[in-house]
């Protein structure tokens, strides 16, 4: 594992930037991971200006997000497709046919769960899947629980998670309860893994994720059984 500290989020998103343009480089028809939430965004951004100076070409590339809410509209702003859209995807050349966010709002989620996890399987695996990490220790969306859930699957949102995603929402009564969340297979099957972190308050559950037991109980300790895992911190907030 590769855990890089920096002075500043603008070097993070920098850093980490520069790591998922070199896979484009290397292997123009990747499969790239996506995550959405705050850490991300300077990450997008400086993504959109490598695109526009033809730094990196992303119309080979295809994405699969890493979770959405259940229940939401695909046009709802605080839906991770809208999110993804608007930071990232339209600001880049890709072909928004081959951008995939769970649909939160199919008929039989378990049958559009199930249907991800093919899709990722005949494509061959993810090449290189950004992360961040919850204050609970979730990536994606799996919440501490008494087992690492392979596939992906319907999850019931912890309270902290509720809390924390509050700040896009109208009050914490809006934030949807339950997710639709890609497991810990495809996860771990990616053959690279970049996980971004900000803030002095992501320091201690990031650590114990890092150098902790390995439980379900924190998701994210997981990672330490990934061959091929970067983490870049840094204490300043977004
Ligand atoms: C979002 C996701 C989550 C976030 C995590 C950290 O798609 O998968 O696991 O990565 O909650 O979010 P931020 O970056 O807002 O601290």
């Amino acid at each position: 594992m590769k855990y890089t500290v920096v002075d500043s989020y603008e070097k993070l998103s920098r850093l980490a930037s520069n790591l998922i343009a070199s896979q484009i480089t290397v292997k123009p028809s990747t499969l790239l991971g996506l995550a959405t939430g705050s850490t991300p965004l300077g990450t997008y951004k400086r993504l959109a200006e490598l695109c526009k100076n033809g730094d990196v070409d992303f119309s080979g590339v295809t994405t699969v997000n890493l979770d959405e809410y259940a229940g939401i509209d695909r046009s709802d702003i605080n839906s991770y497709y809208y999110f993804m859209n608007t930071n990232l995807f339209d600001h880049v050349n890709i072909d928004k046919n081959n951008t995939y966010v769970p649909n939160g709002k199919a008929e039989d989620l378990e049958a559009e769960c199930k249907a991800y996890d093919e899709r990722i399987k005949n494509f061959g695996g993810i090449d290189l899947q950004l992360l961040g990490i919850g204050f609970d220790g979730h990536i994606g969306f799996n919440e501490p629980d008494s087992e690492f859930v392979a596939g992906t699957h319907v999850v019931t949102l912890d309270e902290s998670t509720i809390k924390a995603n509050a700040r896009f929402f109208e009050s914490e009564n809006d934030v949807p309860k339950k997710a639709v969340t890609m497991g810990m297979l495809s996860i771990m099957q990616a053959k690279k893994i970049l996980m971004v972190v900000n803030g002095e308050g992501k320091k201690e559950i990031l650590e114990k994720a890092l150098f902790g037991p390995i439980t379900p109980k924190v998701p994210a300790s997981i990672l330490q059984l990934h061959p091929d895992v970067t983490v870049i911190y840094t204490p300043e907030n977004a």
